[in-house]
This record gives C-alpha cells, structure tokens and sequence, in this order.
C-alpha cells in the first residue's frame, strides 16, 4: 500500500504544468492577500439612514426592515452619539409622517417644527461634529406617496421646484449640513443652490440623487415611511427606467452643472456599471444607496440561514468601494462599522 504522507508529494517536474503565470501564489495565505488588497472599506465611507418617528424614548421595528427601527427624536440623538462614537461621518434622516399630517401638497415638510427639523437640531446640540443629511422630496409628506406636487395624475415639475425649494431651505435652517434631493425633477439642483446662496446658506452641501431609477427596491423604505400603502401608481414619470445607462450620465451632467457637490447612484448594488461609469466620467464624489429592498434581500436570507449574513454585508459593500463608489448610504452602517472598528 501506497502511504497518504507519500501521496501528497509534489508532482515530479515533469508532471507539473509549465505555467509562467500562477495568479494563485498572490492568494496563499492571509498576509499575502492584504498585502496585494486593491479596495478596503472604512467606516469613513458609511453614511447611516434613519427614520424618525413621533414619540418619547419609541422605537418602532420596520417589517419589512429586519434590525431597523424608526426612532423618536431622542433615540435618534441617541444613535448619532452611536454613530459618532462609530467614527460614522454622517446620518440621513427619514421621517415617518402620520397620515393626519399628510396633505396633497406636502405642507409638513415646510413645517420648521416637523420631525426632520427637531431631528436636525437635537443632533447638531447634541453631536455638533456629525454630518446631517437631509432628504428633499415630498413623498413622507403627500397624501399620494408621490414625490410631487399632481394635477390629476400629472407629476408637475416646476410647481413642486418651487416648494422643493422651501423645504430645502427648512432644512438648511434647522441646521442640516448636506441637502439630498431625491425627487428626481428637472431643474431642482439649480433652483436649491441658488435659494441656499441667496439665505445665506452657502455652506451646505448638496447631495443630488443624480441617478435614481423607478425601482421595486424602494419598497419597504416605502413602508418605514408610511407611504407605500398610499402610494398611487408608480414613478416612472420622474425616476428613472432601469434599462437606460447613458440617461444615467447625462442626468449626472446636468446635476453637477447646475451646482450639485455629490452625486449618488440608487439603488446600488443592480446598477453598479452605473456607479463605475459615473465616476470614471466625471472623477467627481460619487456615492451608492444600497436601499431598503437590497437590505431586506440580504437580512431575510440570513434569517432564513440561506447564507451568512455578516459576509454578504461586507462583500456587497466593498463591491460599491470597487465599482468607484466614495461611500454608501447603508442601513448596515452601524453593524458593518461596529464589525471593522473590532477587527
Ligand atoms: C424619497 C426616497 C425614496 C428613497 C429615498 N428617498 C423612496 C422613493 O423614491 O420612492 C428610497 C430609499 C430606500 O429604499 O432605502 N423620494
């Protein structure tokens, strides 16, 4: 009998392949890979979505959202002490608005008093060195679930400008540091910056939601915050299809000219050849929003026991940093930065 110690013995030469190329010796133990590692992911990269909710010390489970939770004011100051401490650079805030305050023009979100501005400035008192982000359409506040303002069914572009405009301003006075219109109307980047200039508001950023396609992803953050059930139609009058990828280009082209500072690609991880294409375009910030039904995707398998959860995470979002990605808008910020502050 042959022993295994022997059966283990290298090939003699002349059985071994005569490769010049051996991709696999870069790939042979831990240190060799980290030392030949193109792309890591750092909690400077996260920005973390929250959704806010009225109430004292409530948290509120999402359904839809396994993990997620909408906070009220205080737990929000709360976790943005989580996520300062996290080093998280920046949040964005959701709001969860009643149905009773919901109107066919969305007038809560000029509310100075709303729970987006009681958010804003609980958490600059609280975390002044925390970035606030800020969401700019009318969708939490319609009664239809459209971004918009309607005339029957019609989404109406320049009218709900003007009162995107308002609501930006709102925000920027409450203290919000980046404005992210996510409404996907023609001519919003323009007619923000120029009010935010003219208020005396230069400073603040803007995020454009650049390339945002009408997508079944958004689902459940259509749950969070309490819009879906409302919603009439869809919006593929205003976000994007998901067969186009140069629109995606030339939608970026107008942001930036028209001022925007950031510009975002949503939902991340079906449109990643959008996410590489736009940064290798434009070399400009170029962020990633992996939303709510690519969260839901990966906790419900994980749950299930499908697959692990903790590795999908990770490799889906240093997938974005590879595709070109600067950072992602997660809802796994705080396990993802909790996992590389322990490494
Ligand atoms: C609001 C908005 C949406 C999301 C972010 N801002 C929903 C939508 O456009 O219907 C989706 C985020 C997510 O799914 O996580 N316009």
């Amino acid at each position: 009998f042959q022993s295994p110690a022997a059966k283990a013995e290298p090939a003699p030469a002349s059985a071994r392949l005569d490769l010049t190329h051996r991709p696999r010796r870069n790939r042979k133990s831990e240190w060799a890979r980290r030392l030949v590692r193109e792309n890591v992911l750092t909690a400077d990269d996260l920005i973390w979505p929250m959704f806010i909710v009225e109430g004292q010390n409530t948290r509120v489970p999402v359904a839809s959202m396994p993990g997620v939770e909408r906070l009220s004011v205080e737990e929000i100051v709360r976790e943005a002490e989580r996520a300062a401490a996290l080093d998280i650079p920046c949040i964005a805030l959701f709001p969860y608005t009643e149905k009773s305050l919901r109107d066919a023009e969305g007038n809560e979100a000029l509310n100075p008093e709303n729970l987006v501005c009681r958010a804003c400035r609980a958490v600059k008192k609280a975390v002044p060195h925390i970035g606030i982000l800020t969401d700019v359409a009318l969708d939490p506040y319609t009664s239809h679930g459209h971004d918009g303002l309607m005339d029957d069914e019609v989404i109406l572009n320049d009218e709900t400008v003007a009162v995107l405009v308002r609501q930006a301003l709102n925000q920027a006075e409450a203290g919000c540091d980046i404005v992210a219109p996510s409404d996907m109307m023609d001519g919003r980047v323009g007619a923000i910056r120029a009010a935010l200039d003219a208020a005396g508001k230069g400073d603040v950023q803007i995020m454009a939601y650049a390339a945002k396609y009408a997508s079944a992803f958004y689902g459940p953050f259509r749950d969070a915050v309490g819009s879906n059930a409302l919603l009439k139609g869809d919006k593929r009058t205003y976000q994007m299809d998901p067969a186009n990828g140069d629109e995606a280009l030339r939608e970026v082209a107008l942001d930036l000219d028209e001022g925007a500072d950031m510009v975002m690609v949503k939902p991340g991880m079906p449109y990643l050849d959008i996410v590489r294409r736009v940064k290798e375009t434009f070399a400009v910030p170029t962020f990633a929003y992996q939303v709510s039904g690519e969260y839901a995707m990966i906790m419900a398998a994980a749950n299930n026991g499908w697959l692990d959860g903790e590795k999908a995470m990770t490799e889906s979002l240093l997938a974005f940093k590879r595709a070109g990605a600067d950072g992602v808008l997660t809802y796994f910020a705080p396990r993802v930065a909790e996992k590389l502050k322990h490494r």
